[in-house]
């Protein structure tokens, strides 16, 4: 059950009405995604969309209207159809959602193309989502058309607005229900990469830990994963988007586990690194050190006030110095940075806004460009990395092949920060201890 209630998506909506003049707002929501002939992939509604209602089902609408004196909530759903019911499951339909949902009206979706009309008339101007090509939105500007070259129609839509910068500006700042569905998916995923490392032996299959942690987060009723997860052993770990998880877990390799579940349609995301056999070689904890060391320094830094622009350039400045003291890059610290030869071995961000997604789509700056200051509520991943290729000559032999990064979510609070993946093992003692545990 998630912990937002109808009241919360309500107020949510004032709240997005009460950023623009006057206008109709159209939110739509996700389309099923075909896997290949006629399987689909499990569907999963559009975060902006569900953001404003809650509502989980597909082939819907929400739409805003705004006049100088009213606002008006609609909600267009598929009907309750028994053929549907019997093949794929029932849809609460118009009733039921005029019942459940703090809407002024819910319509049936079939009836959306002759209402649409009626809603956009006598305004002058529509916010959408302005790279959205669906049938609803086209239709909805094909209406708009229709009614300028309509007689005795005084006021026409003269501006299309983007709705998506207003609906993330919204999502940056998460509420405390928000915040707990996210301390929910950190906590299941915090006893998933608990069990990997327990798990974890020479010999085993990437995927073998890949499906045990899967097993965690479905037995405990998460409904998916936030992305698609990464188990990447010994030199597959500097392959960043490294997804194939068919390899074999070898002896005296590390491995490197990206992997994390949602709840709620709340995100967590989640990085450890740790030995396969569950002892790190002396260069494997030199390297993993550095990280740790990089990692708990940022986070350290975060509070209200500090911009994320300077946090990613502290980030680069404390990474090229763990290079130059592993030995991996010569010279001055701030001529490398200069010339961006730390990216070769660090090339990632420090981190990204993660809530109803994964990489959060919310902005990173103003409207003048500059780069936004934390404030209490938002929530950013840390994850610092660095990514030694086997083949790279350039570096001593005993770091080739060894790939580190060290994920944790972080919310922002009103004196500093609360890392909310604290309590997974992280130090090189913490994680060996764990790996040593039986699951
Ligand atoms: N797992 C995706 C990321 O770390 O950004
Ligand atoms: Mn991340
Ligand atoms: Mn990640």
């Amino acid at each position: 059950m998630s912990l937002m209630n109808e009241i919360h998506y309500e107020s949510r909506r004032e709240k997005l009405l009460s950023s623009v003049e006057e206008g109709v707002i159209i939110l739509t929501s996700a389309s099923p995604k075909t896997r290949s002939n006629d399987t689909e992939y499990p569907y999963r509604q559009s975060s902006d969309f569900y953001y404003m209602c809650g509502f989980q089902e597909d082939n819907a609408l929400l739409i805003l209207v705004k006049t100088k004196e009213a606002t008006k909530s609609i909600l267009f759903v598929e009907p309750y159809n028994e053929e549907h019911a019997l093949w794929n499951g029932a849809r609460l339909g118009v009733q039921k959602a005029q019942a459940i949902f703090r809407v002024d009206e819910v319509h049936d979706i079939n009836n959306y193309a002759s209402l649409i009309k009626d809603i956009l008339r006598e305004h002058i101007a529509l916010y959408i989502d302005l790279f959205e090509d669906s049938s609803w939105i086209i239709q909805a500007k094909n209406s708009a058309k229709e009614l300028h070259e309509t007689r005795g129609v005084k006021r026409h839509i003269k501006a299309i607005h983007d709705v998506t910068h207003l609906i993330r500006t919204q999502r940056l700042i998460k509420s405390n229900e928000e915040i707990s569905e996210i301390k929910n998916a950190v906590a299941l995923t915090a006893k998933a990469h608990h069990e990997a490392m327990k798990l974890s032996k020479p010999g085993l299959h990437e995927y073998e830990l890949q499906a045990h942690m899967s097993y965690v987060f479905q037995r405990a009723g998460a409904q998916a994963e936030s992305y698609g997860a990464i188990v990447a052993g010994g030199n597959n770990a500097n392959t960043l988007h490294y997804i194939d998880n068919r390899d074999v877990l070898r002896d005296g390799d590390l491995v490197l586990i990206d992997a994390a579940c949602e709840w709620e349609l709340y995100a967590s995301d989640i990085t450890r690194t740790f030995p396969v056999n569950g002892r790190f070689t002396a260069a494997q904890r030199t390297v993993y050190e550095k990280v740790l060391d990089v990692q708990l320094r940022v986070i350290d830094a975060m509070k209200p006030g500090v911009k994320r622009d300077w946090l990613q350039q502290y980030s680069e400045e404390l990474l090229c110095q763990a290079l130059i003291d592993l030995g991996i890059l010569k010279g001055e610290c701030k001529t490398l940075l200069e010339s961006k030869e730390h990216k070769k071995y660090s090339p990632h961000g420090i981190g990204h806004w993660m809530g109803l997604d994964v990489h959060d789509p919310c902005p990173y700056v103003d409207d003048e460009g500059e780069s936004l200051q934390f404030v209490a509520g938002m929530v950013m991943t840390i994850e610092p990395g660095i990514y030694i290729r086997a083949d790279d000559e350039t570096v001593e032999e005993k770091y080739r092949g060894i790939g580190i990064r060290i994920e944790d979510d972080i919310l922002i609070t009103q004196n500093g920060y609360e890392n909310l993946s604290a309590m997974i093992a992280k130090t090189v003692e913490e994680v060996e201890n764990m790996c040593q545990e039986s699951v």
